[in-house]
């Protein structure tokens, strides 16, 4: 078992796993929990400390999972609770922990809860948001995250239900005691069988203004976020959480809030308020997205994420914790997003690592990020997988609002699906990922991109994100200094420094394919710095130009 001790988790590297994309071991062409067991040891060189799941609950799948109709069960294209209990046996004996992703803020239209609420049954009447229509159409003008209405009218009770994602994941109603209650069950359930946390779905979307009134008008439907995002209780409810399920245990608790913003989060994760240890914020990723959002997208400003995630860095020192990510199973990859995935893969996928693993905060890695796989680039729709990339396609296509070649540059760049082709584990057939049809293709480019030969390769992404897990359990100035801006005003190079004890770390990197001079002064980190870390051959010294996608760590003491 991993040594227990507070705050563990600020100073380690959670490993996110997509677990239908990771490793396949009964040639169903679906990822399993016996495969993800089969590549511990990979886990382990890597050095991650934290294995996040997403969901293996039983699923109609309509979302890949995150529409539950079990909480306590795991999907039979997944395994059985056997594996699962294997699973956490593995990660245990190797150090590392386990922690699941609890989805409650919806569950599936097959949960038991919904078709018992749906029937009228005394007990779960009110588990989910019911309203009668009005003026023959839905109770409100709020338009769903994967188009159309937020409203399902349903025949059998004459009423519409919530959904603020798909109708087939209608909404919880967390102002309901019993239901809290239900969610509370489930997350101690889990703990009870050994798991160490959980990644907690939109939980910012749990609390409603209850009269659900409509929002300010964007386009063909309403937008929700006013009344349904971040609302009045929310504090209330993740507190009741913590104290329920969370205190008193060793866990990790990370909440994902879509439109959270530095001096909620701020609330959120103080340890004095007990609610969550961190949230996953979206300002960073969303800063491509056009006025039309994310399938409207435009080119990265360097000036604006660096503002952005300095911003969160002084925003949570001393009285929160952030999460630091650039990757998960919602977002295009990121070094095709925000480096160059041709010339400069593996420089641009190291230079924007070294970036975000010096900052202040619990670094997440999903999946393949430590390979540098790129997006996918599929030109085709019957490729796509992902009902958020259909549905838009249909509704712009299909309307004619956008022309198709439009639609699909955008879908390349930014679909989810782009994050969960197959694992690339081998040069191989199907990336040796299944001896199967995989159920999404897998990336042409695996010939090139894959861990076997990252492993053996001292001066692949793979080598460099394991050096970055390690230094941040050699130094504490990685996990615990105080960060302080640098060039702030540099249109190539992103620069920082931690200090921590009369330490500080200097962390240059250079965003762009050309030259760029280091502008600082010569003792910025004191005399004679250690090099700690570069991602090119023969790095220079502190003040050397970074050459392009050139980044370095520098530490004085
Ligand atoms: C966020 C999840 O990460 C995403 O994959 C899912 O579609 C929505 N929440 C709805 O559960």
């Amino acid at each position: 078992m991993p040594e227990p001790s507070a705050d563990w988790w600020k100073s380690s590297v959670v490993y996110q796993i997509y677990p239908s994309s990771f490793k396949d071991s009964d040639g169903d062409g679906v990822g399993d929990i016996p495969g993800v067991i089969e590549k511990l040891d990979y886990l382990q060189l890597l050095g991650v400390d934290v294995v996040w799941l997403s969901p293996v609950y039983p699923s109609p799948w309509d979302d890949n999972g995150y529409d539950v109709s079990d909480y306590t069960g795991i999907d039979p294209r997944f395994g059985t609770l056997e594996d699962w209990d294997r699973l956490r046996d593995g990660l245990h004996e190797r150090g590392m922990r386990l922690v699941m992703d609890l989805v409650v803020n919806h569950t599936s239209d097959r949960h038991p809860w919904f078709a018992a609420s749906r029937a009228g049954d005394e007990d779960k009447r009110d588990f989910y948001f019911w309203r009668p229509g009005r003026d023959g159409g839905p109770p409100n003008n709020w338009g769903s995250v994967f188009s159309g209405p937020a409203w399902t009218y349903d025949e059998g009770r004459g009423e519409y239900y919530l959904h603020l994602f798909s109708p087939s994941q209608p909404d919880l109603n967390w102002e309901n005691p019993k239901v809290r209650a239900a969610v509370h069950e489930v997350a101690l359930w889990w703990l009870a069988r050994g798991a160490d946390g959980f990644r907690m779905d939109v939980i910012n979307f749990v609390s409603k203004n209850p009269a659900l009134p409509d929002g300010p008008v964007r386009g063909e439907y309403g937008d929700f976020t006013r009344h349904a995002v971040n609302g009045p209780r929310l504090h209330e409810f993740l507190h009741e959480l913590h104290e329920t399920a969370f205190t008193g245990r060793d866990v990790l608790t990370v909440g994902e809030m879509p439109g959270v913003g530095v001096g909620q989060a701020r609330v959120h994760t103080n340890p004095v308020n007990r609610e969550l240890d961190m949230v996953f914020q979206f300002e960073h990723v969303d800063l491509d997205h056009g006025p039309g959002g994310k399938f409207d997208p435009r080119p990265l400003d360097l000036a604006r994420l660096r503002a952005s995630l300095n911003r969160w860095q002084a925003g949570l020192d001393d009285h929160g914790w952030n999460s630091l990510y650039w990757n998960n199973h919602d977002q295009p990859r990121v070094v095709s997003r925000f480096g160059d995935d041709g010339r400069y893969r593996v420089e641009s996928a190291t230079a924007i690592a070294t970036t975000l693993h010096m900052m202040q905060g619990t670094p997440y890695v999903y999946q393949g990020e430590e390979l540098g796989m790129t997006n996918a680039h599929m030109d085709d729709i019957a490729d796509y997988r992902d009902l958020e990339t259909l549905n838009h396609h249909r509704a712009v296509v299909g309307s004619g609002r956008v022309d198709e070649a439009t639609a699909m540059a955008a879908i390349a760049r930014m679909s989810r699906d782009n994050a969960r082709t197959p694992m690339q584990w081998t040069a191989g057939e199907n990336a040796g990922f299944t001896t199967g049809t995989p159920w999404i293709g897998v990336n042409p480019n695996h010939t090139r991109v894959n861990a076997e030969a990252a492993v053996a390769d001292p001066g692949s992404v793979f080598h460099h994100y394991r050096r970055l897990i390690a230094l941040r359990k050699e130094h504490a100035v990685i996990a615990r200094g105080r960060f302080a801006p640098l060039l702030e005003e540099d249109s190539r190079i992103y620069a920082y420094t931690r200090a921590y004890n009369g330490q500080t770390l200097l962390v240059l990197a250079n965003w762009s394919d050309r030259e760029a001079a280091v502008d600082l002064p010569e003792d910025v980190v004191g005399p004679e710095p250690e090099l700690l870390i570069g991602n090119l051959p023969d790095p220079g010294s502190v003040l050397d130009p970074l050459r392009p996608w050139e980044a370095r760590v520098h530490l004085g003491r």
